[in-house]
């Protein structure tokens, strides 16, 4: 492949045997290719080259004649598919006077030069339009990889199942710090909560209201504007747009591209930046609408998610539902206990996995009930120890029923030991003190402070504040003292419920 440097070189050794000398002229007249060196031209010789240049160019046909009568000139048009890219003029140095030549002897010179020209532009054509194109894929080639490098590091953002403000604010920021905006923000209108707008220092100083800023720059996106089909809309310039003109004194530029999946339209992705030298690329219009398509990706997941979430919560309430309508007498135990559980864990500092275990674990602890006769779990009066043998199942049995559970494995362990006592006295295993897992010892405290203080087959319901006796009472010895001292604070504080 000739590089243009090389092509020159071509061209100028063609000069000692065809005694012409050649240039390259662009379609805006701009000479790429000067004459040789040490053969300035006159300024008439100069303009006549330029016309001549031009001519050909725009006739799109070789062209020649003389200059003043004296120098022989000719052109051949320079073309690829696309269209007109310049044209190859070629010039006699020596004077040769028209006068001299015969028409024909002009004609023929003039038919072997459209010839060789001809050839010549060939190779010339081929040369630029591979160089054209080198040029393209090479620019095309820079901006694929900054794009794939700027993609990484923020699609990773989005590598998420459920939508969260943690994960919008870490997208948002990671766009306003990569793609030279001083602005971004994310706006779901049936999510509001999730709105989020990140911006610059000193941007902010610019807005007397931000949201309201924001939301106009949507509004005033027109229904019809075509670049909507492609799901995103553009303001190079405020100043070119009345309704975008008054929003702000200052020029901006604004880039909103749409968050929807299928027919579900979330919302918008946006850009704004005040700096007017630049333009938003064309790389960081893709990346914006491929960054929004999988935000849409996981909103749509998340509705999903939390439909499926629903789904298991109404399935665990079922079950417990069922337990509870074999045993009259601990109707909506089981989410008591739960609540209590989780005031009591939230005072004791549990989060995360550990708090969500105990969640599940509070709910269901009697599941294993559910395989206690009827007749044993509503009788009145005191239980034989053969009945009462059968009831100290229920842990084991809960475990069993939920093993199977994948997504229940964390939570086993609180529902097989809430019935052990840290004097090493309980079921079904004897465990001691801190032997005993965490959430087991506070379900324990929640499910005896509430099995007190409602009636059982066996008696009436106590008071609370008798309910709270029994417990301190039993601190130490059936129950873990850190606990029942979080229900002693907790009540004072805020009372049963
Ligand atoms: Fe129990």
């Amino acid at each position: 492949m000739m590089e243009l440097a090389e092509l020159q070189k071509f061209l100028t050794s063609l000069t000692p045997v065809s005694h012409m000398q050649y240039q390259l002229w662009d379609i805006q007249g701009k000479m790429l290719f000067p004459a040789p060196e040490g053969s300035p031209h006159e300024p008439r010789i100069s303009k006549a080259l330029q016309k001549m240049a031009g001519l050909v160019a725009a006739e799109k046909r070789f062209r020649y004649g003389y200059i003043s009568k004296q120098y022989f000139l000719c052109g051949f048009p320079l073309s690829n598919g696309q269209g007109m890219l310049g044209s190859l003029v070629a010039f006699d140095p020596e004077p040769c006077s028209e006068a001299l030549n015969s028409p024909d002897t002009t004609r023929e010179k003039a038919k072997a030069m459209e010839k060789f020209l001809g050839n010549l532009a060939s190779l010339v054509q081929a040369n630029w339009t591979a160089q054209e194109e080198i040029q393209e894929l090479a620019e095309e080639l820079e901006q694929s990889f900054e794009e794939l490098y700027l993609y990484g590091k923020i699609a990773s953002q989005i590598k998420t199942l459920k939508l969260s403000n943690r994960m919008l604010v870490g997208l948002i920021t990671s766009l306003l710090n990569n793609l030279r905006a001083d602005m971004a923000f994310a706006i779901l209108p049936e999510r509001q909560e999730f709105n989020t707008f990140v911006s610059k220092p000193n941007t902010d100083k610019r807005l007397d209201n931000a949201l309201s800023f924001q939301q106009k720059l949507l509004d005033y996106i027109p229904d019809d504007a075509p670049s909507l089909k492609e799901k995103y809309f553009i303001i190079n310039d405020s100043k070119e747009n009345v309704s975008y003109q008054r929003l702000h004194r200052d020029s901006y530029r604004f880039l909103g591209v749409m968050v929807a999946h299928e027919d579900n339209f979330y919302g918008w992705l946006g850009l704004v930046s005040f700096n007017m030298k630049e333009i938003f690329r064309q790389g960081e219009l893709r990346m914006m609408v491929s960054l929004a398509e999988q935000l849409s990706v996981v909103i749509s997941n998340t509705g999903l998610y939390q439909d499926l979430e629903q789904f298991i919560i109404n399935m665990v309430k079922s079950l417990v539902f069922a337990i509870e309508a074999k045993d009259v007498y601990t109707r909506g135990h089981s989410e008591r206990v739960s609540r209590l559980s989780m005031r009591l864990a939230k005072h004791l500092g549990l989060k995360g996995k550990d708090y969500e275990e105990l969640r599940w674990a509070s709910i269901l602890h009697d599941i294993g009930k559910i395989g206690i006769p009827e007749d044993i779990l509503n009788k009145p009066g005191r239980l034989t120890d053969e009945e009462f043998d059968v009831i100290k199942e229920h842990p084991s049995k809960g475990f069993e029923i939920l093993s199977p559970v994948s997504q229940l494995e964390g939570s086993l362990p609180g529902i097989l030991h809430h019935h052990e006592r840290v004097d090493g006295k309980g079921y079904p295993s004897g465990l001691k003190g801190e032997k005993i897992p965490f959430n087991s010892r506070i379900i324990a405290v929640a499910d005896t402070f509430d099995a007190i203080s409602s009636t059982r087959a066996y008696r009436s319901s106590k008071s609370s504040d008798e309910a709270m006796a029994i417990v301190k009472e039993v601190s130490g010895t059936q129950l873990d003292p850190q606990v029942v001292a979080a229900l002693v604070e907790l009540v004072e504080k805020e009372g049963v419920e």
